[in-house]
């Protein structure tokens, strides 16, 4: 039975990386979430702490789910002391327990973050140790539960950190290797390439890396939930979890996980050490029998005949790479589009909009992106089979839209 302080409605800042908000607001309404507003790095909307644990299950795109204890005006850290120790602590966070606290702070009085931290620490343990007779632990690691004290100028709002360590550590990426996207940004890339649920089609992931492309394209094809990668979610620590119904939400999300992928995924690079990477990373979030995986230059990878995605997330020369080698490296993926991938979409994700002209090919769509501070877009390549189909310019790949299906066999190159 959910407990009374699980079935409170309170607002919910869903947080995530900044520009894919749009994607996290419609994962949110498939979810059955109304959305009152879409931000720059979140969306809010509003519900229980009982919700909460369906969106920390389910969302792909998002970092965290803050649960709202309420807003505050305070100019002074001792101002915010006060009206944080006039919030119901008690009743959320037990007092044999653990709590830390993070923050997002800009006020006039804080050089340190540490130090509204702190005050909101003890804000929260004082008044725990006031109305129970015993105080919790505390620290900065995540070990129990969470609170986040959002704080800018004279007012503020502090949530309950229902996720904790932030979802797109997905607990499978045990391999990073070099530059690998947020599996967030991956979630939201692939949804932008059409990838959901029971799709149709191939996906070929050249240029892999650490496979982050590949296994969120799995996961979204297969209707996994993410947060079933992973078992520490800052909700259990709160008082009043119900366990029963986590386990039944596990359940549920078990059973409308898809057997398989309607299609080849195929994933390469040709740094050995970074096939290996991605096939473990496949293997922790339990696709490694879904992935095909080969080491080999870009140029040569084995495209399946068909219809289905082609997606390559090259280096950019902000961290990796040298811009004058990279020019040759783009235009070989526009002959690669043309050449080897007819019938298929073509999308490359750069950091360095200059490199993405050298692609050579007319774009369909420039979606933006951020990877961390670097603007990115995500560039689109309709490569039809035979020439292209009479009409105006070409149209935007839709994700509803459905591709023929694959054909048994592999094609020879
Ligand atoms: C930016 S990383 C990709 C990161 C990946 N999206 C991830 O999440 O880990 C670019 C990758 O392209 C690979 N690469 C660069 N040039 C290549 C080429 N000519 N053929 C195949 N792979 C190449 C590199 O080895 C590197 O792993």
């Amino acid at each position: 039975m959910t407990s009374e302080p699980f079935q409170r409605v309170a607002d919910i800042l869903l947080t995530c990386p900044r520009g894919i908000a749009p994607y996290l607001a419609e994962e949110a309404r498939a979810l059955g979430f109304e959305v009152d507003a879409e931000l720059s790095a979140g969306v809010r909307t509003h519900g229980t702490l009982a919700d909460c644990l369906r969106l920390n299950l389910w969302l792909r795109t998002a970092h965290r789910v803050l649960w709202s204890m309420g807003s505050f005006r305070a100019h002074h850290p001792d101002e915010l002391y006060k009206r944080l120790a006039a919030l119901p602590w008690e009743e959320f966070i037990p007092a044999d327990g653990y709590v830390s606290v993070d923050s997002s702070v800009s006020n006039a009085f804080i050089r340190d973050t540490r130090f509204p931290n702190l005050r909101c620490k003890d804000a929260i343990v004082d008044r725990i140790a006031l109305s129970c007779g015993r105080r919790p632990d505390s620290g900065p690691r995540m070990l129990g539960a969470a609170v986040f004290l959002y704080w800018r100028d004279d007012g503020g709002e502090v949530y309950l950190n229902t996720s904790g360590e932030p979802l797109q550590r997905r607990g499978y990426r045990t391999r990073p290797h070099r530059a690998p996207l947020q599996e967030t940004l991956a979630a939201a890339l692939v949804a932008a390439m059409g990838q959901k649920p029971g799709l149709k089609g191939h996906f070929v992931n050249p240029m892999c890396g650490s496979g982050t492309l590949a296994i969120e394209a799995v996961l979204a094809r297969r209707n996994t939930a993410p947060g079933l990668l992973r078992e520490a979610f800052a909700f259990r620590a709160l008082r009043g979890f119900d366990a029963a119904l986590w386990e039944t939400l596990r359940e549920e999300a078990r059973k409308a996980e898809l057997g398989g992928v309607r299609g080849l995924v195929v994933a390469t690079d040709r740094d050995p050490a970074a096939v290996d990477a991605a096939r473990r990373n496949a293997v922790a979030a339990g696709v490694g029998a879904c992935i095909e995986f080969a080491v080999c230059d870009f140029r040569d990878t084995d495209v399946p005949e068909g219809a289905g995605v082609a997606a390559l997330n090259p280096e950019y020369g902000e961290r990796l790479g040298d811009e004058r080698q990279l020019t040759a490296t783009y235009a070989a993926i526009g002959d690669f589009f043309k050449q080897r991938c007819q019938g298929y979409t073509g999308y490359v994700f750069t950091g360095n909009p200059e490199l993405g002209k050298r692609v050579g090919l007319r774009a369909a769509r420039r979606l933006p992106f951020w990877n961390s501070t670097i603007e990115c877009r995500l560039l689109e390549y309709e490569m039809y089979s035979g020439s292209r189909p009479p009409g105006p310019a070409p149209k935007p790949a839709s994700a509803a839209e459905p591709v023929p299906a694959a054909k048994p066999g592999r094609a020879s190159r």
